[in-house]
């Protein structure tokens, strides 16, 4: 029980400097390090393991209002999974996630972790070494997850973590290696010993070991969020729970495309998670596919590649790199990846290279914007004049505008180019990963202008950008 007569030491506020504004929107850059999606499918996978139960959430309104703040949580993980520590998940997580990636590696197919628990992967498994350096936390959910799931541990610890730690490390069979010196000192140690193991052995050969089919598989596995290029999506993402009712009402809400979209995006996140229920829907996910509204398309051709034992799925996005809209084929041509299907090879070089906007209709050019602005998707460009009527010439993508074929005050024909805008960073990311499973040496030029070092592009795009080569290089019987 939390008392709550507890008498708080003199706690001080600290806010944090790098905090967003409340309201911001998620940056792209934190996406590949904690994404909600990714924070599902944990959920769902931890949730099958032997023991699982969700730990208590207390609200403590004697000591907020002792602190002096509005309201204080305590999520008590002490009864987790019976291992005594606060941090019991995540280090155990990552070993599920490291021997069933290297068991599909093998054969295809990620395992369960019922099956790894049940011992039927240990030849794959059981040479493999899991290492990290610890204050006795995050070491002991490794070596319980090393147990768990049938691998190797060696855990290193420093000069002051207590023998009560180490043993309670050593119970799960790890090897515990003492290093002199602090926390930091442990760190060092752990990655030099795993870089001098590994050096000679796992990425490279593993790489070349595998099947093209089954290096697709693997990778497609661990592809978790494709493109979703569609305006405001983050409202749409963050949007209020649907209960089936109304996933159904707004899957059919002809006045409010708006509607549907929300509707599809948390349909994609249950068939993220393999939820058997959402299969009732997936009439109208085929039938959206040739819906007249560009973003629901889009949309819809992200979630169908969220399931991909689905025949129809398929077929449906065949049909959809014949879109009108280059990102609607884009997103198929992604989804289709996952069916190990490279058919839209071609639509996916596309999205490498710059968006060519073109006049809807003629008229005269009343306002536009400047070469270098960063624009998002759905962002205005310039405005065209015909009579009364003005029409709005929107950015089909979040990047950058490259051209502008028009200055304000000339006149454009229906059809003309109106402006070019450059990728944004993570539709280049997306499309340079789907290479490196089904990219050709003719789309090497393509690829290799993310190669150099360029504004707004991260660095993990450009060493994406290189190992793409390497795989198509090799694919090719090339030489890097
Ligand atoms: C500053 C610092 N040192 C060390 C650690 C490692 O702690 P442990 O290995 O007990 O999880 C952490 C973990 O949060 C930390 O924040």
């Amino acid at each position: 029980m939390i008392a709550e007569t507890f008498q708080p030491p003199p706690f001080r506020h600290l806010a944090n400097p790098s905090a967003l504004p409340a309201g911001s929107p998620y940056p792209d850059s934190l996406k590949a390090i904690a994404s909600r999606i990714e924070g599902l499918q944990a959920l769902a996978e931890i949730a099958t393991w032997p023991g699982y139960a969700p730990t208590p959430l207390y609200d403590l309104p004697g000591l907020a209002k002792a602190l002096g703040i509005g309201r204080l949580w305590y999520k008590d993980e002490g009864e987790r999974f019976g291992l005594g520590s606060f941090k019991a998940l995540g280090g155990a997580y990552a070993v599920y996630r490291y021997l069933s990636s290297a068991v599909a590696g093998k054969t295809g197919e990620r395992p369960s972790a019922a099956a790894l628990i049940a011992g039927r992967h240990r030849q794959a498994t059981g040479n493999l070494t899991v290492a990290t350096a610890t204050d006795g936390n995050h070491g002991r959910s490794v070596a319980w997850g090393a147990s768990l799931f049938g691998c190797r541990a060696v855990i290193f610890i420093h000069g002051t973590v207590s023998e009560g730690r180490k043993a309670a490390i050593e119970a799960f069979g790890a090897e515990v290696r003492r290093v002199p010196g602090n926390y930091d000192e442990s760190v060092r140690e752990c990655a030099a010993a795993a870089a001098a193991a590994t050096e000679s052995t796992q990425p490279v050969r593993v790489r070349h070991r595998m099947s093209a089919r089954n290096r697709l598989l693997f990778f497609a596995t661990a592809w978790l969020i494709v493109l979703m290029p569609f305006l405001f999506w983050w409202n749409t993402w963050f949007g209020r729970h649907l209960s089936d009712k109304q996933l159904s009402e707004f899957l059919n809400d002809q006045k409010h495309p708006r509607h549907i979209q929300h509707a599809l995006v948390q349909l994609g996140e249950r068939l993220s998670v393999h939820d058997a229920s959402a299969a009732r829907w997936y009439p109208d996910l085929e039938r959206l596919a040739s819906y007249p509204v560009e973003e629901v398309r889009n949309t819809d051709a992200w979630v169908m590649g969220q399931d991909t034992t689905q025949a129809g799925f398929h077929a449906a996005l065949r049909k959809m790199l014949e879109d009108p809209s280059p990102m609607v084929r884009g997103n198929a041509a992604l989804s289709l990846v996952r069916f190990g299907d490279a058919a839209g090879r071609l639509q996916i070089v596309a999205l490498l290279q710059p968006a060519k906007i073109t006049a809807s209709v003629a008229g005269r050019v009343v306002d536009s914007d400047h070469p270098g602005t960063a624009i998002r998707q759905g962002g205005l460009i310039a405005k065209i004049q015909n009579g009364q009527q003005v029409t709005e010439v929107r950015s089909p993508i979040n990047g950058r505008i490259r051209t502008l074929s028009v200055a304000t005050g000339t006149d454009v024909l229906q059809g003309a180019e109106v402006a070019s805008v450059d990728p944004g960073a993570e539709q280049v990311w997306e499309a340079l990963r789907a290479l490196y499973l089904v990219g050709k040496v003719e789309d090497l030029p393509a690829i290799r202008i993310y190669q150099r070092d360029l504004p707004e592009i991260p660095n993990r795009v450009k060493q994406q950008a290189v190992l793409t080569e390497q795989a198509i290089r090799e694919r090719a019987g090339q030489q890097p």
